[in-house]
């Protein structure tokens, strides 16, 4: 028989477990949405100061005064086909500043010859030039995504050779349950979507192919024979996928950009930050096929993926956790070399605000509380 004591010990270790779920108060909400929508972020303070933490600027090194006329770093060195434009002090201070972001325990011999920096023959200088263009296109051509706040090599890299998130390709894997045939690719808890079950490659559909990110289909279901509605139910589960991993990424809520009772809608139904991320996964996507892949054959064999494929980026790279990476540091404009002598940025057609006249509030006013 159990006593009284072993009873409540029972009680107390169950309520433990119960509990282990759940997070200690306090926490704190604040709402991005119309009143009434329940359009609010639900924070822990206490993980907001570990991602705090995770998320400061390095110190800027002191700037330098660019005095015209003097020697460009195209003319004085040897093999400078991005930086040319620099002045040969500037050019010192960049390099200095990119070790310390990408390599700072190796120093310059990461990426140089001793003796002659001219040579091309360590493939981490090849990577680290087509990086200076990426790093200049997302400032200079994708100001609809970074705006002022823009990024430099350490918003992704944070002091390490290899920044901490990116992503490949995983390998067809057997399913779960008799080890037998194909899974599918979900149903495996993966932490690419949250440890749900859903398709654990969310990245390749829209990081690097553009498929669309639908639920909802715009047509009427397909006669046989017609081509109307598209929309099944497998795009909508990567769908969800994406989603969390927006979400992980950013630290936040849906309710971030969606107004949940309508996902799909636009306009006064989802937050700015809804049009900041569509631009958002178009610059990704950029990324990967203009930047990364054609990277594929520069990396030895070991920094590549299990099916061959070069390490990719996704929101997290540069996120990390926050809203605004480093929470909105503006580290890129004190540095020149960050920024392209633009061409016009070409970003894609603008978002597709069509949809936001159906959803306009019965109110009028628009309200939205200050963060
Ligand atoms: C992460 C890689 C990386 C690191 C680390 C790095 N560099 Fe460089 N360096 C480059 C790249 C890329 C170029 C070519 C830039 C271009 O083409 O515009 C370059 C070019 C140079 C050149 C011009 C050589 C020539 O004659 O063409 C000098 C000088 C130089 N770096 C010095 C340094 C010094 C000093 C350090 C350490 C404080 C350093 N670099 C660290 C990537 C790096
Ligand atoms: C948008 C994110 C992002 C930015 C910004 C970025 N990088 Fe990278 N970088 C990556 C990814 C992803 C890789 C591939 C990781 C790997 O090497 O496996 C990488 C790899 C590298 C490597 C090769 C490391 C190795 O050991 O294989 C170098 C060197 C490098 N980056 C330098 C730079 C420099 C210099 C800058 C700034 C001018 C920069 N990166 C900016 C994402 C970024
Ligand atoms: C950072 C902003 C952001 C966050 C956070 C976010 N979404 Fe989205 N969501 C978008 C954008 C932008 C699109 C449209 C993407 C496109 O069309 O390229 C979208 C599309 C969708 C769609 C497809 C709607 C349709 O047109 O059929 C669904 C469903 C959706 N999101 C659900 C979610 C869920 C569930 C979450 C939370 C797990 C979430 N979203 C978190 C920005 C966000
Ligand atoms: C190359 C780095 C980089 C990548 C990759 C990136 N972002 Fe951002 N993102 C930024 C920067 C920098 C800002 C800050 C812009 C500003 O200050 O307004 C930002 C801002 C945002 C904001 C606005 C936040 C706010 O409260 O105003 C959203 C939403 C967002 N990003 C979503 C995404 C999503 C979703 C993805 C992946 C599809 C993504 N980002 C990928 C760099 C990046």
């Amino acid at each position: 028989m159990m006593t009284r004591a072993t009873i409540k010990l029972l009680l107390a270790s169950t309520a433990a477990l119960l509990m282990a779920g759940c997070e200690r108060p306090p926490i704190a909400v604040s709402q991005t949405g119309f009143r009434g929508t329940a359009m609010e972020q639900v924070y822990n303070p206490r993980t907001l100061a570990t991602q705090a933490s995770l998320n400061t600027a390095p110190a800027v090194a002191e700037a330098l005064v660019d005095v015209p006329g003097t020697p460009r770093a195209g003319a004085v060195y040897q093999n400078v086909k991005v930086l040319g434009d620099l002045s040969v002090g500037e050019f010192a201070r960049t390099m200095s500043a990119i070790t310390e972001w990408v390599a700072p325990q190796q120093g310059c011999l990461y990426c140089h010859v001793a003796g002659n920096f001219a040579d091309d023959s360590v493939y981490t200088k090849v990577v680290a030039r087509k990086m200076l263009q990426m790093t200049q296109k997302v400032n200079s051509g994708w100001k609809t995504h970074v705006a002022e706040t823009g990024v430099t090599c350490y918003t992704c890299h944070r002091g390490n050779n290899i920044p901490k998130e990116i992503w490949f390709k995983p390998t067809e894997q057997k399913s779960a349950a008799g080890g037998m045939g194909n899974d599918f690719g979900q149903n495996k808890a993966a932490k690419t979507v949250g440890l749900s079950s859903l398709p654990y490659d969310p990245f390749t559909p829209y990081f690097l192919d553009s498929k669309p990110i639908r639920v909802n289909g715009k047509e009427a279901l397909a006669m046989s024979g017609t081509a109307s509605n598209r929309s099944s139910i497998k795009q909508a589960e990567h769908t969800y996928g994406l989603m969390i991993h927006w979400s992980n990424s950013l630290g936040v809520n849906c309710t971030y950009c969606h107004n949940t009772q309508a996902f799909a809608a636009w306009g006064a139904n989802a937050t700015p930050q809804r049009a900041t991320a569509w631009y958002g996964i178009r610059m990704a996507r950029e990324l990967n096929n203009e930047y990364m892949v054609p990277l594929t054959n520069v990396f030895p064999a070991g920094r590549l993926g299990p099916t061959g494929d070069v390490a990719k980026a996704n929101c997290a790279t540069c996120h990390q956790g926050a809203y605004k990476p480093l929470y909105g540091a503006a580290m890129a404009k004190h540095y020149p070399a960050m920024y392209a002598p633009v061409k016009a940025p070409d970003a894609p057609a603008a978002v597709p605000v069509a949809d936001a006249a159906q959803f306009v509030p019965a109110a009028g006013k628009v309200e939205v509380s200050a963060k």
